[in-house]
């Protein structure tokens, strides 16, 4: 049977470093701030944002919301993040996405100043990313990289495929796991014939986007499986984007839904404003 990875546990144990090392720093007079910036009202919003802030007040960061109204142009928002990128006691500035359609996240995410840029999205920590130096990076796919290592499972010389391109999760992924060494495949809509790319995978990240897709005509038996989607199903239960209960049987490790990728990603977006705080 599968060992089940559990993010919940492992994100609690990097918490609990964090906090730590939080009281060290406060000790030395060192006091770390993360800036949240959120437009408009989204309901889900509103939870992650919620969340962050909760986990800044455990770890003993100190927060500093933004709870700005749908009609905000994008100078304001430019001009507010000018402000906190000139303020010295904010360590971290975070930009709730998606933002209302009148305002260009690209121009947004560029306007952060990357030491700053605690989501990791900034096209310098990407680029840093790209060629192997330091920068921030993005919170789920290094999440998955600490449930991987802190799981005992071996990356260097494995095959592994990652189904999904986005910038947020699928990119920085292979880029992560070929930093550790990996043979890196990425897959997506457009890839032919998608079960034999995914059953070469000795360690399968999926982040398709849709619930319970991969089943086990896609998993080589003994392969890592990890899943990032989350989902509600018809019984407004969760599910991520794997048929966990058809899948789980023939792996050798797997992620469930929830308490699989979600709660590591607060957990390394707490590490980011802890490293913003420290390397200045
Ligand atoms: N919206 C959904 N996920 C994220 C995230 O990781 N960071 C930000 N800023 N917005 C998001």
């Amino acid at each position: 049977m599968a060992q089940i990875i559990d993010g919940k546990a492992i994100s609690a144990a990097i918490k609990e470093e964090l906090k730590e090392k939080v009281e060290k720093l406060k000790e030395e007079g060192t006091q770390i701030c993360l800036a949240v910036i959120q437009v408009g009202s989204d309901p889900a919003s509103s939870v992650y944002v919620g969340n962050k802030k909760k986990a800044c007040a455990y770890i003993g960061i100190d927060s500093l919301a933004y709870e700005l109204p749908e009609e905000t142009t994008q100078e304001e928002l430019l001009n507010l993040i000018d402000e906190l990128n000139e303020k010295e006691e904010v360590n971290g500035i975070l930009v709730q996405l998606p933002l209302p359609k009148h305002i260009n996240e690209d121009r947004i995410i560029q306007a952060i100043d990357p030491k700053k840029d605690v989501d990791g999205f900034h096209p310098q920590n990407v680029g840093l990313l790209c060629i192997g130096q330091s920068g921030f990076v993005s919170c789920t796919p290094a999440g998955i990289i600490q449930l991987l290592k802190r799981s005992g499972i071996e990356i260097a010389g494995r095959e592994c495929v990652i189904i999904g391109r986005s910038n947020i999760v699928g990119k920085p992924m292979a880029l992560l796991l070929l930093r550790e060494n990996g043979t890196v495949t990425i897959a997506h809509s457009k890839t032919k014939n998608l079960q034999e790319v995914t059953k070469r995978a000795d360690i399968l990240v999926v982040a398709v986007g849709k619930p319970k897709m991969i089943t086990r005509e896609y998993v080589k038996e003994g392969a890592v499986v990890i899943d990032v989607g989350i989902h509600r199903n018809e019984n407004n239960k969760l599910c991520g984007d794997v048929d966990y209960d058809d899948v789980a049987p023939i792996c050798s490790a797997i992620t469930p839904v929830p308490g699989g990728v979600g709660p590591m990603t607060i957990a390394m977006l707490m590490y980011n404003c802890v490293e913003a705080g420290t390397k200045r």
